[in-house]
């Protein structure tokens, strides 16, 4: 037989099982060769499946290591995270207690309809109760959305820089993403309209804004709403929205009964209510456009240890009160103590905020963990000369400036 021709299947059965076992896989390398052409198969990837440009080509979300690992790789003990805007009082008691309860369940599949958790949101906050999808984290919320309604072609508007999950979600599912600059670090709405076009489907929003800790205004924020076309989704991420302290911004919940541009507002139960670790997240939205997200998600999305936790810091008042107290005096102190170090900081209404250093970030990140103090260098946003911190306790938080004052003193070029 001669190569470079793929076996016509009529000969190849006449011949002994073996030998066309040869031929099949031979023919399946070659039309592997095809696909790889077609569709951009990475020659550094040893596996041999063809993958989808977009696939291909997406950069994943930078995790980061376990703090154990960390600290073996380094050599360091009792190192504090400061990096991932968690909360650092710890989970909410109340939640606790209610997994310790739910333990003896765990044998039983989750209630699918999250019945409780999504009743208690609806009477709470006075929402449609059809109008509540419950995620797997807020992460899911923004996918769900991007996988229910995003054609392959359509565009979807981002705030550059902002929370790095929309940008992968969108390119997932062959969707464009149109990014539009921060405006003095702020999510520009004017030229969020000018960025529309015929094949906008979704507008992220993400307010306060990650990484910048920034917010819109409600005056502003109306205004873009009515300029914006009704077949366009607008979500608004509202996953730091407990730690806002200027009155003067729009509540996404006030928003979800408008006949078009539908908001779909995601809110977390990770940041606030210290349960990041369990991953549960809800949507809030018009009923009609929930129905669509309940079709797509997977019948048993969240667990039943993060329904009954939920639940339960929902109502957890006083842990949330002590959050928020906590969050509010450890910035107040490292604004103050970075302002001594000479060093620009961006005004937050969040949880975390970003400082601008006199060097690469990630110079900074390695020289402070090495000291035990993690936090975010800033370059996979496009911010090479900053870093990104959350508030932490009082003692991670004098531990932080004492480690970043000896950073930046070490540093040869810089002082
Ligand atoms: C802006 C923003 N939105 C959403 C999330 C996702 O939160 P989760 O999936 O934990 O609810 C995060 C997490 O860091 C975030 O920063």
């Amino acid at each position: 037989m001669k190569t470079g021709k793929i076996l016509d299947a009529r000969r190849r059965k006449s011949l002994p099982f073996q030998r066309q076992l040869t031929i099949g896989k031979r023919n399946f390398e070659k039309k592997g060769l095809l696909f790889s052409l077609m569709f951009n198969t990475s020659s550094a990837n040893s596996i041999k499946l063809s993958v989808p440009e977009h696939i291909a080509s997406l950069v994943p979300y930078p995790p980061g290591k376990p703090l154990e690992e960390l600290e073996r790789e380094y050599g360091i003990t009792g190192s504090i995270k400061l990096a991932s805007n968690e909360n650092p009082l710890g989970p909410s008691p109340m939640a606790v207690a209610a997994i310790r309860n739910a333990l003896a369940g765990l044998n039983r599949y989750p209630d699918g309809s999250g019945y409780y958790l999504r009743r208690r949101l609806s009477e709470k906050f006075n929402l449609p109760f059809d109008g509540i999808v419950l995620g797997n984290g807020s992460n899911e919320i923004i996918e769900l959305t991007i996988r229910t309604f995003l054609l392959p072609q359509d565009e979807v508007i981002l705030p550059a820089p902002s929370f790095l999950v929309y940008k992968l979600a969108v390119q997932t599912m062959g969707g464009k993403t149109v990014p539009v600059p921060l405006t003095h670090f702020t999510i520009d709405l004017a030229r969020t309209v000018a960025a529309i076009t015929a094949r906008t489907k979704i507008i992220f929003i993400n307010n306060p804004n990650n990484p910048t800790g920034t917010i819109i205004r409600k005056a502003e924020f109306d205004s873009f709403l009515e300029a914006i076309p009704p077949h366009i989704i607008v979500v608004l991420d509202e996953a730091y929205i407990e730690f806002v302290q200027d009155g003067d911004t729009p509540r996404g919940f006030d928003y979800i009964h408008r006949p078009g541009p539908y908001v779909i507002v995601a809110r977390t139960f990770s940041k606030a209510h210290g349960l990041a670790g369990l991953r549960i997240g809800y949507g809030v939205m018009e009923p009609a456009v929930a129905d669509y997200l309940h079709r797509v998600r997977q019948p048993f999305n969240t667990g039943s240890l993060s329904q009954v936790a939920a639940l339960a810091a929902l109502d957890d008042e006083e842990f949330l009160h002590k959050t928020q107290s906590a969050v509010a005096e450890g910035l107040a102190y490292l604004y103050r103590e970075i302002a001594k170090l000479g060093l620009n900081t961006v005004p937050t209404q969040s949880n975390f905020f970003l400082i601008e250093i006199p060097v690469d970030a990630k110079i900074i990140y390695e020289a402070m963990l090495r000291l035990g103090v993690i936090v975010r260098p800033m370059n996979s946003y496009g911010m090479a000369n900053t870093i990104r911190v959350n508030a932490g306790l009082p003692e991670e938080n004098k531990r932080f400036i004492k480690a970043l004052s000896r950073t930046l003193q070490e540093l040869p070029e810089s002082r």
